[in-house]
């Protein structure tokens, strides 16, 4: 039998905490949903002191997720592990997750504190911890680069004040695949008591080898991993979920370990993330990518038509990947809507399912056939967007080799409605010149990107944007079957997110 080694998710943590992932409280939820639907073992759902959103965030997915363990994250401070209980406290399990750094350079520089007073601190955080729930787990956070006689110490004290889960963070993703696993053995020999916890792991991907090390660190007996959808987090981001699963899974005869992931839900669960944060996924992306399963090559096309495992090591459909296919069009009512959206695990309000059918309506009109992707921007758009402040009217634009290009565009800006023209270097510089002339801000759009959702000319377009407002930045995303539209949805999405935060709006 296999070992099963659990999935610890942090999308909602590690991975929100990245410049521009920010989510609002009922994305959270959604995506939580999407982890519940992945059967994750434990949800990371939030660092509940950091703010009251935060707060509110993690108590709305302990209340409403049913399955996984919701853990919340705290420094380890009273006023941390209290806020963390008290947001997890009415999930079926929940646990504390409490950290404090370890390595020489934390310690000196950022904790200014020496190492009998971090063992003090650590044991004290535990043990206010352990007083609140059972499941308390302990991070030495720079683990790699800390003193390994100094780091077992640490986690023998801490499993002897109540953790029940010792995760060692790869912090500034500097460890290698056999360093890695070299420390989870010493760990598991040096420290006395650590068959009382579960080793748990949490790499970052600094040098790309986030992944390798989780890997390595299961061979080296690690029992749970700490990971996000498509590896998004700090800085190059965390070990990715969906690779994490299928090396796994694909490499069972090597590892003879295996999770509790339901692999269908991979695809999803990926574009939802991406769909909601902004984060494109890139094409080679492995497991999620959109050429992760393409064949170009006549050599490998000939072979996997001859025998699919010629060139394929798992099947998109383990993945959740399907061709893309017609579900519905514009003969279609709103009861087949409403069941083609339950099947694919949206459970939307009446006043929900009004808007998404409305929507569906007009793209049908303009597009004979209508995907599942087609569908999942639509719910995207009109359900998991934040309260509109900026709402576009009208747009119109020209432009052709002998003509500046020019937009006018018609704005309504808390039911009052404003027009200006603009020209710029090409249609969508026009575009967004006048958006930024009648909002009156100084965006400074960092990103553009636009695909198409599904095949063929009347495909509809889905935009992405970075923008940076002052030392923030904002992901916007629109779909339309023109894509000056979406350039401009996807623009005053991103100022809408802007103002939202700004003056602090929560759904
Ligand atoms: O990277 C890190 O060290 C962390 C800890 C809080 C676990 O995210
Ligand atoms: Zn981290």
């Amino acid at each position: 039998m296999p070992k099963i080694v659990k999935i610890f998710d942090t999308t909602l943590r590690d991975g929100e905490q990245c410049p521009g992932a920010s989510m609002n409280k009922s994305e959270k939820l959604t995506v939580a949903r999407m982890l519940e639907r992945l059967n994750v073992d434990i949800i990371e759902a939030g660092f509940p002191f950091a703010s009251k959103d935060d707060f509110k965030g993690v108590q709305l997915i302990a209340q409403e997720i049913k399955g996984p363990v919701i853990a919340g994250l705290a420094r380890a401070r009273e006023q941390d592990i209290d806020a963390a209980w008290e947001a997890v406290r009415f999930a079926e399990r929940g646990r504390i997750h409490t950290f404090l750094a370890t390595s020489e350079i934390h310690m000196k520089h950022k904790l200014r504190m020496n190492r009998e007073e971090v063992l003090a601190s650590a044991v004290a955080a535990v043990r206010h911890a352990r007083r609140k729930t059972s499941d308390v787990e302990f991070s030495p956070e720079d683990a790699t680069r800390s003193d390994h006689d100094f780091l077992c110490r640490v986690i023998e004290v801490v499993i002897d004040a109540g953790a029940t889960t010792i995760n060692i963070p790869d912090t500034v993703g500097y460890t290698i695949p056999d360093e890695f696993a070299r420390l989870i053995r010493l760990i598991r020999n040096k420290v006395p008591n650590i068959d009382r916890a579960t080793i748990s792991v949490h790499c970052h991907n600094d040098l790309g080898l986030a992944v390798a090390n989780s890997l390595a660190a299961i061979s080296a007996g690690a029992g749970q991993v700490e990971c996000t959808v498509n590896g998004i987090g700090e800085r190059a981001g965390n070990t990715s979920m969906e690779e994490i699963v299928m090396a796994l899974r694909v490499r069972k005869d090597f590892f003879n370990a295996d999770t509790n992931i339901h692999a269908e839900e991979i695809t999803k669960a990926s574009r939802l993330v991406s769909g909601i944060t902004g984060f494109v996924v890139q094409p080679n992306k492995a497991i999620v990518g959109s050429n992760a399963f393409a064949h170009e090559s006549g050599i490998h096309q000939d072979g996997l038509l001859k025998e699919k495992q010629t060139y394929e090591i798992m099947t998109p459909a383990s993945v959740g990947l399907t061709e893309h296919k017609m579900v519905l069009g514009k003969h279609s009512g709103r009861h087949a809507f409403l069941a083609k959206l339950t099947e694919m695990g949206y459970s939307l309000k009446e006043e929900e399912i009004d808007a998404t059918f409305e929507r569906f309506k007009k793209i049908a009109d303009q597009k004979k056939e209508i995907f599942e992707e087609d569908l999942e921007a639509i719910v995207l758009e009109k359900i998991y967007q934040i309260p509109d402040l900026y709402a576009l009217k009208s747009l119109y634009v020209e432009s052709g080799t002998e003509k500046q290009p020019t937009a006018i565009i018609e704005l309504e800006i808390e039911g009052t409605l404003y027009k200006d023209t603009g020209s710029g270097d090409g249609p969508v510089d026009a575009v967004y010149r006048t958006l930024r002339t009648i909002t009156k801000t100084q965006g400074k759009l960092l990103s553009y990107s636009v695909k198409a959702i599904t095949g063929g000319t009347d495909a509809l377009g889905e935009v992405t944007v970075r923008l940076q407002e002052e030392d923030k930045t904002f992901f916007g995303h629109g779909a339309d079957t023109d894509i000056m539209i979406a350039s401009a949805k996807a623009y005053i999405n991103a100022l809408n997110k802007s103002s939202y935060t700004n003056i602090g709006r929560q759904k």
